[in-house]
């Protein structure tokens, strides 16, 4: 048994979609998430300033006590995993729990990766899938506008999402796939907006869910989940403004209750 927290980070609140699976298969864990809201977006980034953030992302989580490190982000998972490796705890990235559920949800073998610039241009899940799948059909596309929409609000009814969503889906539609991984933790978000421009019957598989699910198995592995008869807390830090988080947060996580959000100074922490 282990009473410490999980920490889960990503530079928004697109975690929140890994934190909305990790209370559903862990109710009893407390959960310490901090979403670097002031950097956002990461995936835009080149690669030492992706490591550089996740270098002080993870620094303030250890600050806190945790006794897991998430990355939900599959950018972070994609460019900086060795940040998390190095720790010398219990970890999870986004790429192995979701590529593994595409190859298990795949029946013709063209599965869809959609990311941020940073995920696409590393080609961090196509290795994944043609290493555990070889002759497994990859069709690839950065979706650079999705994250600021889904940061300011613009969820999946939003008519601009849906034209977005439109222009970045019609290559793999034509291209059959008929299982599309949702590289980014962002993604699932919109993804109403995302299955409609994907076509009928493709199977979306959500990164953020994929990864808290293996989370579980991995502390329930260890002998480390929280003592029971405990009911979870959730405690959320970010690097700018505390309402913008709170109300996309809310919406996102759908509880009524108000959301313990704090602000971090990110820059205190070291990036070394
Ligand atoms: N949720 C992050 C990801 O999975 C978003 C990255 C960004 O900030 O661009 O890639």
């Amino acid at each position: 048994m282990d009473d410490r927290a999980i920490g889960v980070f990503d530079s928004g609140v697109g975690g929140l979609t890994a934190v909305k699976e990790l209370r559903a298969q862990m109710p009893g864990e407390d959960i310490v998430y901090f979403g670097d809201t002031g950097r956002v977006p990461y995936g835009s980034r080149s690669r030492a300033t992706i490591v550089k953030y996740t270098r002080q992302d993870v620094a303030f989580l250890r600050s806190r006590g945790v006794k897991m490190l998430i990355a939900a982000c599959g950018t972070v998972s994609s460019v900086a995993a060795h940040v998390l490796e190095e720790q010398g705890m219990p970890f999870a990235v986004v790429l192995r729990p979701t590529v593994e559920a595409a190859l298990a949800a795949t029946r013709n073998r063209r599965v869809g990766v959609i990311g941020t610039a940073a995920t696409i241009r590393s080609g961090s899940y196509r290795r994944e899938l043609e290493r555990l799948s070889p002759g497994v059909q990859v069709f690839e596309q950065s979706c650079p506008l999705f994250v600021p929409l889904v940061e300011s609000g613009c969820l999946g009814g939003d008519e601009i999402t849906a034209l977005a969503a439109e222009r970045y889906l019609s290559p793999l539609r034509r291209a059959g796939i008929d299982t599309l991984i949702l590289g980014c933790t962002h993604y699932p978000v919109i993804r109403e907006a995302i299955g409609r421009a994907a076509g009928p019957g493709v199977t979306l598989i959500d990164s953020g869910r994929e990864t808290a699910r293996y989370a579980a198995r991995l502390l329930g592995g260890l002998g480390l989940l929280h003592a029971p008869g405990h009911r979870g807390t959730c405690r959320f830090f970010v690097s700018d403004h505390i309402e913008d988080f709170s109300s996309v947060a809310g919406i996102y996580l759908g509880g009524a209750a108000a959301l313990d959000v704090e602000y971090v100074d990110i820059d205190r922490f070291p990036a070394e």
